[in-house]
């Protein structure tokens, strides 16, 4: 094949990319994921373990994933096999293009569900039930919601009916359009929410909850879910990135784009877990009670807080818009894959994806009703058995991928060009990608192998696959 398929759309600006990538990352993860694993997994020393996996493995492979896409200049699988084949390496490395497509799906699959329950609470704030409720009220306001696969069903499918109409639209008219009013108002009513954990009296308890470690109640499993979070949260290891790196002509900076989202994700996600764990202790609720952590604690902050009704209603129509920018970059991959690959027009194709993906989704939808009993990979429901699959596998070994192609395989020009970096900063990132960020990963992985036998499988065709790609790199410059 000699035609290579490249990406023809561009972003109109540096800005309108770095706000569109922003819009990737920060969504559901910062405001929903972040606060309740970090309930569930005790707080400050988990924290400070994702803090490190963003700093250490996530950048280097955020910068790493843009200069791919650009170089690629096409969707993921397109793209690692325009790579590899004009730096010398197999064309084997389309596949990890197809994980990304894959994972893209798959997590979309549970994301408008969730996303789902924010266009519900958005609708019922508009509607007043928030006004003056207390803890209790809200607790069995949510319960009764995911009581019910009916409703759950319905705003699962209004959000993949968003989502698709959006994509279908293209880049410039769709994906632009939506994201650049969003993200400061979402920054705004953050600072809100924060003046108002100020006032609850627990405030200081949050803080020290969210940053002071206590590395005793560290596990392996939960280093693990905080290094598959930080490629969760950064939106990396599946080829969201890429894909927006695509679009990217060449005079922007990937260097300052890369900086700049993982320091926006980063503030919101805490920014999220400050509010919200004042919330929690000064209504005596519970830091490890899961996914519905947000949905259980914000209401009681805006039915105290005067003009609660009005900050309320802003905030889940703010949760929706982040979820919708993250929701569409997941399944950006898929669409241009069909779009340039298989010659499927980005409307139909984004329907086709939307209509699968919907269908996986009901899944998770009866995993918190009908389908509560039935496990998973080990204890797992359907929906925590998707995500874990996803964020804490397929995200880490794509990520782990990546850098090792960057580093090993990807020509010494092709990498200052799209990445440059001077001298001595070049060689840290160059070490980083080479030796920290996939060993790192990989005896994450295999930790959790003592602890859960699912993983076991995915260890050792990672250990495999790095052992050959490493060989194959030395034996293709030598
Ligand atoms: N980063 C998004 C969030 O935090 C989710 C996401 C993951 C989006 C991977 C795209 C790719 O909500």
């Amino acid at each position: 094949m000699s035609q290579l398929q490249l990406s023809k759309d561009s972003w109109s600006s540096q800005t309108v990319f770095i706000m569109a990538a922003v819009g990737s990352a920060v969504g559901l993860g910062n405001l929903w994921k972040f606060p309740y694993i970090t309930g569930e997994n005790g707080g400050g020393a988990f924290v400070l373990v994702y803090l490190g996996c963003v700093l250490l493995i996530g950048i280097p492979v955020l910068l790493s994933e843009l200069a791919l896409g650009r170089a690629g200049k096409a969707n993921p699988v397109q793209a690692m096999a325009n790579v590899a084949r004009e730096n010398g390496g197999s064309r084997l490395w389309g596949l990890l293009g197809l994980n990304g497509v894959l994972a893209g799906a798959l997590i979309l699959s549970f994301y408008t569900v969730i996303a789902g329950w924010a266009v519900s609470y958005f609708v019922d704030s508009l509607k007043g039930v928030f006004i003056g409720i207390d803890a209790n009220a809200v607790g069995e306001h949510f319960s009764g919601l995911l009581a019910n696969p009916y409703e759950l069903i319905f705003w699962h499918t209004v959000v993949t009916l968003f989502t698709v109409i959006v994509v279908a639209k293209g880049i410039k008219s769709g994906i632009e359009k939506a994201i650049t009013f969003m993200m400061p108002g979402l920054l705004l009513i953050l600072l809100v929410l924060l003046g108002y954990a100020t006032t609850t009296g627990a405030f200081t308890q949050s803080l020290n909850f969210l940053f002071a470690p206590d590395f005793s109640k560290l596990t392996w499993q939960a280093v693990l879910t905080a290094m598959g979070h930080a490629f969760f949260t950064l939106s990396i290891g599946l080829g969201t990135m890429m894909v927006y790196g695509s679009y990217l002509s060449k005079e922007y900076s990937i260097v300052k784009a890369g900086l700049w989202i993982a320091f926006a994700d980063t503030i919101v996600a805490l920014l999220a877990g400050l509010v919200i764990f004042s919330i929690v202790f000064a209504n005596g609720l519970e830091a490890g009670s899961g996914p519905g952590l947000l949905f259980q604690t914000l209401p009681v902050a805006f039915g105290e807080m005067a003009g609660g009704w009005f900050f309320g209603t802003l905030f889940f129509a703010l949760v929706v818009m982040a979820a919708l920018s993250s929701a569409i970059s997941l399944i950006e991959p898929a669409v241009s894959w069909f779009d340039q690959n298989w010659g499927i027009k980005r409307v139909k194709a984004a329907w086709i994806l939307g209509f699968i993906i919907w269908t996986i989704g009901i899944g998770t939808v009866l995993s918190f009703n009908e389908w509560s009993d039935l496990h998973f990979l080990g204890e797992r429901t359907f929906f925590d058995s998707v995500d874990y699959i996803t964020a804490n596998i397929m995200l880490p070994l794509g990520g782990l991928l990546m850098a090792v192609f960057v580093a090993w395989i990807l020509k010494d020009d092709v990498r200052s060009q799209e990445i440059p970096l001077s001298g001595n900063l070049m060689s840290v990132f160059i070490f980083v990608l080479k030796w920290i960020a996939p060993i790192a990963v990989m005896v994450v992985f295999s930790t959790n192998l003592v602890a859960d036998d699912a993983v076991v499988t995915m260890v050792l065709i990672t250990f495999a696959l790095y052992a050959i790609y490493v060989w194959n790199a030395k034996r293709d410059k030598s």
